[in-house]
């Protein structure tokens, strides 16, 4: 892969930002927003159903104007599309003080528990309750209190951010995470007049105000899409410059990167990678930001197939997130699983075969193994991929990638068409 490609704006990000949008008294012009991803689509639905309106001013830039919102119930049929329909949790009960949520869907890697976000919300005076798969959560004052969570939650510090903004009061959450989306809504939400400080720290400062009012603001770029592209120009030999990202965002996997023998030159808003000689070993353990992130897990794994010498991968997060090892064993990688540990011997090479995205980012994984495997893959089930990687097929067109999207007419209605 040769050439230049540019990121979108980071989804994780987008899908916070817009539930937030809900408090503001007054329009919101958002840039930089990925809207070609169905992550992005789904959450816009979801603000509309409950009255919003959402305007699309050019590609990347939506108008929100949440001030007719009036619903506190999302659809069940949209909210279990998305992990991320839980933020209308904190965003709605941060402005009507009453929500009602289904248990969210999202990638399947292990049990998703949200207890440290009912407990943020219990501290901040809510009452939840559980009925026929909705979460509903009230309050008749939310008052700000100190949260402590019992391990570095990204969507429970998002969540607990969006209900603290107008609560009474002074709101401390202790071990949040850290991860750039979280500074980027912090940024956003204070834009609109709030008051949040130490996004970015482990200790976030909320001080509640009455009102929050309309404001222009740009979404960071996708910190997990630029690392895609890096590795995919890795497992290529390629030579990319990446732009529209922040290099800071991405320390922790071009330290990687370079640990292999692949080049990484940082510029202001872009890095360039090249990648002339054979790949090597390397361990990757993933953490909370700063360290290596869980959703590169996947492309970081698919690059070390095809590096001379075993490479030990450690997931720091999730239970069950090596679940398409099995896939990349079908292009002859030799992986060895043992809970949260894959012991990957690098064969140096990855050979053409029919495979699946068992979620987003393996379906990322899948799509780095196929451009270096030698031959024509076929990867399965790209909704995943569709959830977040903008103009994916493009994008790598561009960089002279031979990828084609197929669309396969579903069995019943070609079955019903005869
Ligand atoms: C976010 O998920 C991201 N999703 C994930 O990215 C990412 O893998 C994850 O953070 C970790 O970085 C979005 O931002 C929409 P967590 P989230 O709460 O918020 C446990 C992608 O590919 N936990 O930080 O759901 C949990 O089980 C997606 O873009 C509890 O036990 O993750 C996990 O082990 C996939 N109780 C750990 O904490 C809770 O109440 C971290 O989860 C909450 C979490």
């Amino acid at each position: 892969m040769s050439g230049e490609v540019s990121i979108s704006g980071a989804k994780n990000a987008a899908v916070a930002i817009i539930p937030a949008a809900v408090f503001a008294e007054g329009p919101c012009v958002i840039e930089n927003v990925p809207t070609e991803i169905s992550d992005v689509s789904v959450i816009l639905r979801i603000l509309s159903d409950l009255g919003a309106e959402v305007k699309m001013l050019n590609k990347n830039t939506l108008r929100i104007d949440c001030t007719r919102v009036h619903k506190t119930v999302v659809p069940y049929e949209l909210a279990r599309q998305m992990r991320a329909s839980y933020y209308m949790l904190g965003a709605l009960l941060g402005r009507f003080h009453t929500a009602e949520v289904s248990m969210p869907g999202g990638c399947n890697f292990g049990v998703r528990p949200i207890d440290q976000h009912l407990k943020g919300f219990k501290a901040l005076g809510a009452e939840w309750s559980l009925e026929n798969g909705m979460i509903n959560v009230s309050a008749d004052r939310l008052v700000g209190s100190q949260v402590y969570f019992d391990m570095v939650t990204v969507g429970a510090t998002i969540n607990v951010m969006l209900a603290a903004v107008k609560a009474e009061g002074l709101t401390v959450i202790e071990n949040a995470a850290k991860e750039p989306h979280i500074v980027d809504l912090a940024n956003f939400l204070n834009s609109m007049g709030a008051d949040i400080m130490g996004a970015g720290t482990d200790t976030i400062k909320i001080h509640g105000v009455e009102h929050l009012h309309g404001t222009t603001y740009a979404i960071i770029p996708d910190q997990i899409e630029a690392g895609t592209y890096m590795a995919a120009t890795a497992a290529t030999h390629g030579d990319v410059i990446i732009k529209n990202v922040i290099p800071k965002h991405l320390e922790s996997i071009t330290a990687r990167l370079r640990k292999m023998g692949v080049e990484v030159t940082e510029y202001d808003d872009s890095v360039r990678v090249t990648c002339n000689g054979p790949l090597t070993k390397t361990n990757v353990k993933t953490m909370p930001h700063p360290g290596f992130p869980t959703d590169m897990q996947p492309q970081i794994t698919a690059l070390l197939t095809l590096a001379e010498g075993t490479s030990i991968v450690t997931e720091g997060i999730w239970d069950n997130r090596f679940r398409y090892v099995d896939e990349l064993m079908r292009m002859g990688a030799d992986i060895s699983v043992d809970g949260r540990v894959a012991v990957v011997e690098g064969t140096g090479k990855l050979i053409a075969a029919p495979v699946k995205a068992t979620d987003l980012r393996a379906g990322a994984a899948m799509v780095i193994a196929a451009l270096a495997a030698e031959g024509t893959s076929q990867i399965e089930d790209i909704e995943h991929i569709e959830r977040g990687y903008e103009e994916i097929e493009l994008k790598l067109r561009r960089l002279g990638a031979q990828i084609k999207k197929i669309v396969i007419p579903d069995a019943t209605t070609a079955a019903k068409a005869l």
